[in-house]
């Protein structure tokens, strides 16, 4: 078992990648402490580490709110005792619109649950970590932090921000046994992606056309990536950025 006995946050678990995420790293044995902003989707998940028997913290949490975020990686840690690794996943998606018809608000939702959250996660969760010897931490970015997104600029702003605030983070927690990496999907199949298609019918499509690999990406695709750099077989690994994007970002 990779992660057997950690203690892992996993933030924006209600569904999707985050929810896949939890299950994968929890057959690898880790001890799960879960939020979400959804409180719906977030007892779905716990139900589902439960019928795993596998031990579970959780709660509701806004990643924009700081004292939440604060209280949370707190209660978090003195549940189990300490904190081991976190998946800095909650996101939104950006709307979709040129530039300069991006409305502000809009602006700053993105900004703010995207970039901004895994920066609060982060703040609460390393001194847990160093106070524990160490650990790792992988954010959430995207292919849209690789490369430019037209018509979602605000999206790939903010993930191209996630890349260098893991880059940073890196090269200032190597010295406390702490690694730092991002995750760089493509185009996955989940309610964020289902959502893009139905305010914008065919850009999925065609942008699988320019994927080599021709496919939507699964939950699990990233959720595999996300336990390896949780685990101790990265541990030469640290401020990376990862595609896992059928080739997208290659060609
Ligand atoms: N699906 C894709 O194609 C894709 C590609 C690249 C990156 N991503 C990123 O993956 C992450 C997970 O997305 P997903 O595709 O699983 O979609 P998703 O919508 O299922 O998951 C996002 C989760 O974040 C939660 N969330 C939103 N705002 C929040 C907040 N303020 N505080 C706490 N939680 C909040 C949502 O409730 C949701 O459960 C996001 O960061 C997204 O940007 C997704």
């Amino acid at each position: 078992m990779e992660l057997k006995n950690k203690v892992i946050v996993v933030t924006g678990a209600a569904g999707g990648i985050g929810r896949a995420a939890a299950l994968m790293a929890a057959r690898e044995g880790a001890l799960l402490a879960i939020s979400d902003i959804d409180a719906g989707g977030l007892v779905e998940t716990v139900q589902q580490l439960a019928g795993m028997g596998v031990p579970v913290y959780s709660d509701v949490l806004d990643v924009t709110d700081a004292q939440q975020v604060e209280r949370y990686m707190n209660a978090a840690a003195s549940h189990f005792g300490r904190l081991d690794g976190a998946f800095n996943n909650a996101g939104v998606g950006g709307e979709i619109a040129r530039l300069h018809n991006l409305s502000e608000a809009s602006w700053d939702k993105v900004i703010d649950v995207n970039l901004k959250g895994v920066w609060l996660s982060m703040k609460y969760q390393l001194p847990l970590l160093r106070e524990a010897g160490g650990g790792a931490v992988v954010n959430m970015a995207s292919v849209a932090g690789l490369i430019g997104f037209p018509h979602n600029a605000v999206y790939s702003a903010a993930k191209h921000g996630v890349v260098g605030l893991t880059k940073s983070a890196a090269g200032e927690y190597a010295r406390d046994n702490v690694r730092v990496n991002a995750v760089c999907p493509g185009y996955i199949d989940t309610p964020m992606v289902a959502m893009l298609e139905k305010v914008r019918p065919g850009l999925v499509n065609a942008t699988l056309q320019g994927t080599p690999l021709r496919r939507l990406g699964t939950p699990d695709e990233i959720a595999e990536v996300v336990v390896f750099l949780l685990s101790a077989r990265a541990s030469f690994i640290t401020g990376h950025a990862f595609g896992i994007d059928g080739g997208l970002s290659a060609i």
